[in-house]
């Protein structure tokens, strides 16, 4: 990987108080990393300052969407070092969504190399507000010059990094509301819904601004028949039952497979409950809450972490309560254990943080 560097310059993370609110998702970094696809091969891996790429207009990716991307993050432990967090999933993932849009795979090891090669160079840019973080976003997209529906010949893999603080504004601990869409769905069986496809995300805006009328944050999808649960928004949907059983939606190809999801299916022994995938019809999730079996709700992402759903609105502005509405218990030992692993605060399983 060669670097470009600019002398540092005065944009560096110390500029922000440590009291400010830097949001997700809108500051960045100074540098970022790029290779190309030409020929057959990736080549010129590099880091480079920050800044506009040049594409021809006829980019490929432009006119078709064949373009997909990763999230992950990065964490400041309290010995000062930065650490990431399962960046060998985001990879495989990644090469996964590229398998879906026909792209070319990239080596996994040089995904993870890179990112920590990044790190290096930006790791003053690390945001020291509480629980803030570097979000990492790799992206794919083809850049061939040319009008024909078909895989592009050439592609750019960038990955870029922001200073982020909590996904949603009310951070991690105030519960937020759903719509229960009929209307919108988010995937059909044979499409694209297993991966990060930018054209996933494009198609769920509708959906996202309708949920705003019904004063939810987002929509719950079903499944094109409107039967069974499959994702929250941009994150996997979770419930708890009463006795503390977590329960995650199997992992079909209309759900793309979240690596919070992943990471707490293998911690539940260390949570002390059951944690499992199941089909879920919304039907029989509409009973539990109402009978009181479902206790807590909520999404997971590497984004949101662990986001406590308290209500389901319903097309007919129908609205079902979760438990009192608030953060449970189940949740919130779910969101602790998790970031104290990110954190270092806790011992994680063996590979997790590096
Ligand atoms: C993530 O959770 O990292 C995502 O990619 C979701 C996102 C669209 C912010």
């Amino acid at each position: 990987i060669s670097y470009q560097l600019k002398a540092a310059d005065q944009r560096r993370s110390e500029q922000f108080r440590p009291t400010d609110d830097i949001g997700f998702g809108h500051l960045r970094t100074e540098h970022m990393f790029l290779m190309d696809y030409k020929d057959g091969e990736w080549i010129e891996p590099r880091i480079v300052p920050y800044g506009p790429l040049t594409m021809p207009p006829g980019a490929m990716a432009l006119h078709y969407g064949q373009s997909i991307f990763e999230g992950a993050k990065a964490f400041k432990h309290t010995d000062g070092e930065i650490h990431t967090f399962r960046l060998n999933m985001n990879a495989a993932r990644l090469n996964h969504s590229a398998a879906v849009v026909c792209m070319p795979a990239i080596d996994e090891q040089m995904q993870v190399e890179a990112i920590h090669a990044l790190l290096d160079v930006d790791r003053l840019w690390f945001p020291e507000q509480d629980g803030a973080c570097l979000y990492i976003r790799p992206f794919v997209f083809a850049t061939e010059d040319h009008i024909s529906v078909r895989s592009s010949k050439n592609y750019t893999f960038c990955i870029l990094m922001s200073p982020s603080g909590a996904y949603y504004k009310d951070g991690n601990n105030k519960a937020i509301r759903l719509l229960v869409s009929k209307q919108y769905h988010r995937a059909v069986s044979g499409g694209t819904g297993s991966a990060k496809a930018s054209g996933n995300y494009s198609a769920s805006l509708k959906a996202a601004e309708t949920a705003q009328t019904y004063g939810a944050s987002q929509v719950l999808y079903l499944d094109s028949k409107n039967e069974y649960i499959e994702e929250a928004g941009a994150m996997n949907h979770y419930h708890v039952l009463k006795d503390g059983t977590v329960i995650i939606p199997k992992f079909t190809d209309t759900i793309l497979k979240s690596i919070t999801s992943r990471s707490i299916l293998e911690l539940g022994q260390q949570l002390g409950c059951e944690v499992r995938q199941e089909s879920i019809k919304i039907s029989d999730f509409v009973e539990g809450v109402k009978s009181g079996d479902i206790i807590e709700a909520g999404g997971f992402g590497t984004a949101a972490v662990v986001s406590p759903v308290g209500s389901y609105i319903f097309e007919d502005n129908s609205v079902i309560t979760v438990g009192d509405g608030n953060v449970g218990k189940y949740t919130l030992a779910m969101y602790t254990l998790l970031t104290d692993i990110q954190m270092g605060r806790q011992q994680g399983p063996a590979g997790w943080v590096n």
